[in-house]
């Protein structure tokens, strides 16, 4: 096996091991707009065994949605912090991150909705703050909905709040969407090593969310994207967190989104791609592609999540073909090696068929990629630190 040859970016942290997450199907219709076959469900029966399948393959993380209202074909949605909530108590070592708007909570509620899960889970609860693109749901509601950057303004308040009762006794705030005057939350999170806090992630693409991030957020997540997209995420980003003088640990960490079609041979996995653009839902792609103009075209320089996405890449609403994992595992392995090398930290992934192919993807792609990594570090004179992989579970005896 060789390491591919793409150079090495400075952001990049070839000691730790990547970490991988999943797409908790907590809203209906499977993560692509598409009549064929997913074998897949949003029930939480069929989750909770999905979270313990995850977990047994090396999976660190889990990442809820959160919808009020049906779009995309996702006509039932679970709430994301309830379903979390349910889920890390059904689990023993995943993460499990819940998604939340900050124009449908307030921070001092979440933060204390927070810890509790926190203490319920022993230290496994982080959130993922996204500032929203789905204007109905917010009008239909009777809550404002504000312009793009100005959601990044009350996002950056928002999280900074959070973020300050977490860690604060007697925290205050006076911001233009927030006054928190003289306010200690207790108890507390759980004293967890590595860890200031539960961990804050972030979702968005555009000039804005990443300015955002930078500056405030502990992860920031894009939407699928190729190589080159990533590293100008990662750029602004990284240009944020420094004009912002946050320096390590404190420095942002980056996850990206992909659709992973592993198959056993590169032609069964193109295959089955072509066939989930040709049973594509047409009516819900096109309404769902001129709902997203509230996101990345919105926005003053024409930036940010869904800019340029054709017809064939909304079919996964979260952009995840762009990343290209589809191919043979040992494709797929190189692909993610290749992005550990510009900087990833993390893979945030999305299947047809959730329960056998996470199984599938901790059998055959991940023990790839750790021998990858290992090798990375090692060309650049390092070592993959081994003690920080995630336990999985042993082989089942045959
Ligand atoms: C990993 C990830 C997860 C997201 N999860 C949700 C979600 O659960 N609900 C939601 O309304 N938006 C979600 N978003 C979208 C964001 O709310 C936001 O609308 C989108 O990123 C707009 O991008 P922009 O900043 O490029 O305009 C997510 C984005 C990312 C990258």
């Amino acid at each position: 096996m060789t390491v591919i040859d793409t150079e090495v970016s400075p952001v990049a942290d070839l000691e730790t091991p990547l970490k991988f997450a999943y797409w908790v199907p907590n809203v209906s219709g499977g993560l692509v707009v598409s009549t064929i076959e997913q074998r897949t469900s949003w029930d939480f029966d069929y989750n909770k065994k999905l979270a313990r399948i995850a977990e047994d393959a090396g999976f660190e993380y889990a990442l809820s949605q959160t919808r009020y209202a049906a779009s995309y074909g996702a006509d039932k949605q679970h709430e994301a912090t309830s379903f979390t909530l349910g889920l890390l108590g059904a689990t023993e070592r995943l993460k499990i991150i819940a998604a939340v708007h900050p124009g449908m909570w307030h921070p001092g509620v979440l933060a204390k909705w927070l810890i509790t899960a926190d203490h319920i889970s022993n230290g496994r609860a982080a959130v993922n703050i996204v500032s929203g693109w789905l204007k109905d749901e917010f009008v239909k509601f009777g809550l404002p909905w504000l312009e793009h950057d100005e959601r990044y303004v009350r996002t950056e308040e928002f999280i900074s709040i959070l973020r300050g009762l977490l860690t604060e006794d007697g925290y205050s705030f006076d911001g233009k969407h927030y006054q928190i005057s003289d306010f200690t939350l207790s108890p507390k999170p759980l004293d967890v090593p590595g860890r200031a806090h539960p961990e804050i992630f972030f979702g968005g693409n555009s000039t804005a969310a990443q300015a955002a991030a930078g500056r405030t957020a502990d992860w920031y997540f894009s939407n699928g994207r190729s190589l080159e997209g990533f590293q100008e995420n990662i750029a602004g980003v990284v240009a944020a967190a420094e004009s912002g003088g946050r320096t390590a640990p404190q420095k942002p960490r980056f996850g990206i989104n992909g659709f992973v079609i592993a198959r056993d041979t590169e032609n069964e996995a193109v295959e089955t791609l072509r066939e989930i653009i040709a049973k594509a839902h047409r009516p819900a792609v096109e309404g769902f592609a001129a709902a997203v103009k509230e996101a990345g075209q919105s926005t003053k320089d024409g930036k940010g999540m869904w800019e340029d996405s054709t017809f064939e890449d909304l079919v996964q609403y979260n952009d995840g073909f762009r990343t290209g994992l589809i191919g043979t595992p040992e494709q797929i392995a190189e692909r993610i090696i290749a992005f550990k090398k510009i900087g990833v930290n993390l893979v945030l992934t999305a299947y047809l068929h959730f329960q056998e192919e996470v199984e599938a993807f901790g059998r055959d792609v991940l023990p790839i990629v750790r021998e990858l990594e290992a090798d990375l570090a090692r060309a650049n004179g390092t070592e993959l630190n081994t003690e920080l992989l995630p336990q999985v579970a042993a082989p089942a005896a045959v």
